[in-house]
């Protein structure tokens, strides 16, 4: 089992053994919250069992559709928004190449939709789709929200056009409810193949259910060593009650103690690009679980050394609001060797000998010394290389220690009301039936 860890080096002159030690009570009755099923939101943990849970022909049925569908088509379509969409493209985007788009593939690529109102995103969807073999998965567990509502309403014409209407009822796969909404009614009555969100299970926790699932095995990529990283996570999390050893706790624990001193803003960092959708997923687990009532950590995301070139700067010497969490990786996955050059006239034969991976991992220690130099508290999770069996591992990491940290803080975890305000605005804006005369909120 490649395990992985919490370090807290960098974090030692910010947070003392005795301040994890009294946080550890707080944190331990959290996760027996957590367990118990007793807390707030307590109808929607069906995500802490799905990985030694979940229906192997729900797998099994996955596996025939992208064996049905891949030989066939050039593009998978995922339409969907927050969490119905933002597991999937963390998993793919940072196993693909930077490139893909641009290259052969052997596996349809993966292109998004429903997550944006954009109509030149849509134009030049459909441009794409003129061109390109293609099939489709709408993913709702409400069924009913207007982003990806209106995405599928154009895609399902362009593929009805393109195809005729019997062979696009075989191109569509529904994922939803079990018996509500109105994509489930649509994939009812147009027959479309179609996978069941569980009830207790929220958006921003499905990623391990046919939501993420689905698109990263068209993808290409191995969702069985995705779900069994996420079930030896499982085991850690949920068996181990010794806050320095438990990684999920010690995380839950080192956020909230610097949240009570004052730090409200947590910046997680990665130093290879192809994890800047993990950065994503993770900002939207975080942000609507923990952002409300007048609380919570605001997540933010950083990619380095990219952004040491523009938000480098304050973070060095800015106002210190600040922890960084960093995500970081022992080793990458390719070698690229840096050419001898006589000349020297770059300056740069020094690096000669070393790998690309050892001056990134130079640049990761140097920045978080200068970070911690600078005020900020650094605390690192580390992996050691990105494949499907860690990102399992690294998924069901955040959304344990998610639950955890967010009873810890004393709010419900699971719900987002906020999200609601701008969507009845919007209906009264836009006119929709029944919201008639209602005061903008
Ligand atoms: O985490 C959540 O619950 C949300 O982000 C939803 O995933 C998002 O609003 C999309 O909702 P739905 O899947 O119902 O279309």
């Amino acid at each position: 089992m490649n395990e992985l860890r919490i370090d807290t080096e960098h974090l030692r002159q910010y947070v003392s053994d005795d301040e994890i030690k009294q946080i550890a009570g707080d944190v331990l009755e959290a996760k027996k919250t957590l367990l118990d099923g007793n807390g707030k939101g307590n109808d929607f943990l069906g995500w802490v069992n799905l990985p030694e849970e979940l229906d192997p022909q729900i797998v099994s049925s996955i596996k025939k559709d992208v064996a049905r569908l891949a030989p066939k088509i050039k593009l998978f379509v995922v339409i969907g928004i927050g969490g119905s969409y933002l597991g999937a493209r963390a998993v793919i985007e940072a196993l693909q190449s930077e490139f893909a788009a641009m290259m052969p593939a052997q596996h349809p690529y993966v292109v998004y939709a429903g997550h944006t109102l954009s109509e030149d995103y849509y134009k030049q969807l459909l441009v794409l789709l003129d061109n390109n073999d293609y099939a489709v998965t709408v993913i709702s567990k409400s069924g009913t929200t207007t982003e990806p509502a209106v995405a599928f309403r154009i895609v399902k014409a362009h593929l009805e056009n393109k195809y005729g209407k019997e062979e696009a009822s075989h191109r569509i796969i529904a994922v939803t409810d079990a018996r509500r909404g109105a994509l489930h009614e649509i994939a009812v009555q147009e027959r479309y193949p179609m996978y069941v969100i569980p009830d207790n299970v929220g958006g921003r926790f499905s990623v391990l259910t046919p939501v993420g699932l689905l698109p990263i095995a068209m993808a290409g990529y191995d969702i069985d060593a995705l779900l069994q990283g996420a079930r030896d996570m499982r085991c850690l999390c949920i068996d181990n009650d010794d806050v320095m050893q438990n990684p999920a706790l010690l995380y839950a624990a080192l956020r909230n103690i610097l949240y009570r001193k004052g730090r409200k803003v947590e910046m997680l960092v990665n130093f290879l690009p192809n994890l800047k959708y993990i950065s994503e997923w993770w900002k939207q687990l975080y942000g609507e679980s923990e952002g409300k009532e007048g609380k919570g950590i605001l997540p933010h995301s950083l990619s380095f050394t990219t952004d040491l070139h523009s938000m480098g700067q304050y973070v060095q010497q800015g106002e210190r609001l600040m922890f960084e969490t960093f995500i970081s990786v022992d080793k990458p996955s390719s070698k690229v060797a840096i050419p001898a050059d006589e000349q020297n006239l770059d300056g740069i034969n020094y690096l000669l000998g070393k790998s690309l991976n050892d001056i990134n991992h130079n640049a990761e220690l140097g920045t978080m010394i200068a970070h911690r130099g600078g005020g900020v508290p650094v605390l690192k999770i580390c992996v050691p290389k990105v494949d499907e069996y860690v990102l399992g591992q690294l998924i069901y990491f955040f959304e344990f220690a998610c639950g955890v940290s967010g009873y810890t803080l004393g709010v419900n975890p699971f719900d987002q009301p906020g999200v609601e305000a701008y969507k009845k605005n919007m209906f009264i804006l836009l006119g929709k039936p029944g919201y008639e005369g209602q005061e903008l909120v």
